[in-house]
């Protein structure tokens, strides 16, 4: 794997052994008082984030570090792309300056592509970290490590997907990767915040894909039959225009609450990639409850993280 742009496209091969490596690391690490490996120790990871992180950056930056890599943050605001630098230049030279990887969130879908183009002869790997509302593909692994980890194989499972998909790169990259690993995905949202033309969203699925999508707008209907709800951010920043619900309408229509909960077969998991808009698209008490997961997204994205930098940088023969 030379960069991590989207789950699109991504074979179940390669995001299996991803997973798998996550899972090797999280064991290796369990209940270590040091917990630093030496497999990056010499590479270089640049995090570039042009858009507000608190998980995804943090996250990053200690897989580098546990990994042993040297880990460096740029932020738009103090570097030179505050003076008007291009995103082109920036790319260059950070990678003349000795970056093995970079990694980028940036307002503009597309942006982490574009950026892999101008490195292709730099050797330097890119990794998305969210670009506009296309995809956040280290987000959907972490969200398939944790169900893998509550539910064993994802092959059949029913994912309920809910609230605002059409602007949410979490939702795209759940979408693919899920259904490349056999699950039914729903997408279950108002008509105003699914993409036009929802059903031709897996198109770029692997061959091989075994899984489902269908769409519904009506929730207490879908919550018996899932094995996992995934609810998502309500993007706010990028409603221009259009008719939206109010806050209020969403949290009644959409809303993950304590009636809703009563609703899930027992087994079934509640995942939010957060940040979370607490009473709105999930209840305190369904957040903090047993059944929520959205702690362990959190840690397993840190051994995500780390397994996607062990397959973008380490050398051949070496071992996590
Ligand atoms: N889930 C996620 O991407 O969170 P951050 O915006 O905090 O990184």
């Amino acid at each position: 794997m030379r960069h991590l742009l989207a789950t699109e496209g991504l074979d179940a091969e390669a995001a299996t052994a991803v997973l798998d490596t996550a899972d090797e690391l999280k064991r290796t690490l369990l209940g270590r008082e040091v917990r630093k490996l030496p497999t990056l120790r010499g590479r270089t990871v640049v995090t570039m984030f042009y858009e507000n992180s608190t998980r995804t950056r943090v996250s990053f930056e200690i897989a580098g570090k546990w990994m042993s890599a040297d880990v460096i943050n740029v932020s738009a605001g103090g570097s030179s792309v505050g003076k008007g630098e291009s995103l082109r230049d920036t790319a260059l030279t950070l990678a003349a300056a000795g970056a093995d990887c970079v990694v980028v969130r940036h307002p503009a879908s597309g942006a982490a592509q574009r950026l892999a183009g101008w490195l292709a002869d730099a050797g330097t790997s890119v990794v998305n970290a969210g670009d506009g509302m296309h995809e956040h593909p280290t987000q959907a692994l972490l969200d398939a490590a944790t169900l893998r980890e509550r539910l064993g194989s994802l092959a059949g499972r029913r994912v309920a997907i809910v609230g605002d998909v059409l602007h949410s790169r979490v939702a795209r990259s759940n979408v693919h990767l899920l259904i490349t690993l056999g699950a039914e995905v729903v997408l279950v949202a108002p008509p105003t915040l699914l993409p036009p033309g929802v059903a031709a969203l897996p198109g770029g699925a692997s061959a091989g894909a075994s899984g489902s999508l269908t769409v519904s707008h009506d929730l207490d209907a879908e919550l018996p039959a899932v094995d996992a709800v995934m609810m998502l951010r309500v993007q706010a920043e990028r409603m221009h225009g259009g008719y939206f619900p109010s806050a209020r309408e969403y949290a009644i229509a959409y809303g993950l609450n304590e009636r809703r909960l009563r609703l899930l077969p027992d087994h079934a998991v509640v995942l939010h990639p957060g940040p979370m808009l607490r009473g709105m698209e999930i209840a305190s008490t369904v957040a903090d409850s047993p059944r929520s997961a959205i702690t362990e997204q959190v840690r397993n994205g840190v051994h995500v993280r780390m397994a996607v930098l062990y397959h973008l940088l380490a050398g051949e023969g070496e071992t996590a």
